[in-house]
């Protein structure tokens, strides 16, 4: 299959409705369409077929018991795929839809057992990126959409990234350039009595604690897969993100980390060897590749970047990474938690 690519502009919506016209008619025709968000791009097909999203499964290569996120452009869509909705989802709906945020809650008959992968709830976000509203409005029905990557690897945050992975595969995809956020969309279920995080993300514990008062915290993303225990996000069980190379973490303050991680790269081959570092650090490395993602100062900047330069890793051929670690508060929670899947859970502590 060729796989067509739209290019639209999130500023000139009205001049791309070609676009999303020959978009959505992939859509109906049961087709797959990969499009941008604020937070990665998305894989996207019909959300309420079935053998649509088994498609989605095999394009990705990913287990089908890992559900999908329905994506709907405005609230009329909602009951139509989920029902018992609570006054806190629609609280957290009214202060953070549009945007990167994906809610869990009962789903209605009409959403396939396939989409949620034979879970009896179902997660919906509604984007805020103007070409994906566009394309879900365009495509009539609500659209089911994982990230658009290979299973495995870094989600896209641009449409290069999307093709590196599903060229071929899929029918088209719209290029509406570098996402803005990088990273994920936070996950919370509200099904049940208490509010729980399943994935940090953009919108931060804090923030969601601002509309809501205390929240729970799905006990795996702390402790890692503990045997026994699975997250309720099935797709957190999953290796996930992972460069090719052997990957760690070094954690403690920022003189020992650096001291630890010029020390384990000294006895490696420097072409073969990285540390992924931001500005304030990156000119303390030697013997090695020095990978700079953003600031420290401004953690949205390395949560932009956190794919692209784990792409890189794999694109350079790197065999050993060490990463310095974040602070696991505000938008650092989101960003450890990649990291630490990317790193296999391999964290050296200085
Ligand atoms: O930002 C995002 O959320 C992106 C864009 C495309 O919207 N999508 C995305 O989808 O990250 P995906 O499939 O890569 O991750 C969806 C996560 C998985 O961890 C999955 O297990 C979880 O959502 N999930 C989906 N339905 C669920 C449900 N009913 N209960 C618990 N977790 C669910
Ligand atoms: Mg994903």
């Amino acid at each position: 299959m060729k796989t067509i690519v739209y290019n639209v502009h999130e500023n000139e919506i009205k001049e791309c409705m070609g676009a999303f016209t020959e978009c959505a008619d992939i859509i109906k025709a049961g087709g797959l369409v990969a499009f941008p968000t604020e937070t990665v791009y998305g894989l996207g097909g019909n959300a309420l077929d079935a053998f649509v999203s088994k498609k989605i499964y095999a394009a990705k290569g990913r287990p089908s018991d890992n559900p999908l996120i329905v994506h709907i452009h405005d609230m009329s869509q909602l009951s139509d795929v989920a029902e018992d909705i609570s006054e806190e989802a629609e609280k957290l709906a009214e202060r953070f839809w549009p945007g990167p945020l994906t809610m869990i809650l009962k789903k209605k008959d009409i959403v396939p057992d396939a989409t949620t992968g034979g879970l009896d709830t179902v997660a919906v976000r509604m984007p805020s990126h103007k070409a994906a509203l566009e394309f879900i409005r365009a495509a009539g029905v609500p659209i089911a959409a994982p990230s658009a990557n290979s299973s495995g690897r870094p989600s896209p945050t641009c449409a290069e990234h999307v093709l590196q992975d599903l060229e071929g595969k899929i029918d088209a995809v719209i290029d509406g350039g570098t996402v803005d956020i990088g990273l994920e969309s936070t996950i919370i279920d509200v099904s049940g009595k208490v509010p729980v995080l399943l994935r940090p993300g953009y919108i931060t514990t804090a923030m969601l604690e601002e509309v809501l008062g205390k929240i729970e915290r799905d006990p795996t993303l702390d402790r890692g897969v503990v045997k026994g225990m699975k997250p309720k996000a099935p797709g957190m069980m999953y290796r996930h993100y992972a460069p090719k190379g052997d990957m760690a973490i070094v954690s403690g303050n920022t003189e020992d980390v650096i001291r630890k991680i010029n020390e384990l790269v000294a006895p490696l081959e420097p072409e073969k060897t990285a540390v992924i570092t931001t500005e304030e650090n990156k000119s303390f490395y030697k013997g090695c590749k020095v990978v700079c993602m953003g600031s420290r100062e401004n953690e949205e900047t390395v949560a932009k970047q956190l794919y692209s330069v784990l792409r890189k890793m794999d694109e350079e051929k790197i065999e050993h990474i060490y990463v310095e670690s974040f602070d696991k508060k505000e938008l650092g929670d989101a960003i450890m938690n990649r990291l630490v899947k990317a790193a296999g859970y391999k964290i050296i502590n200085v």
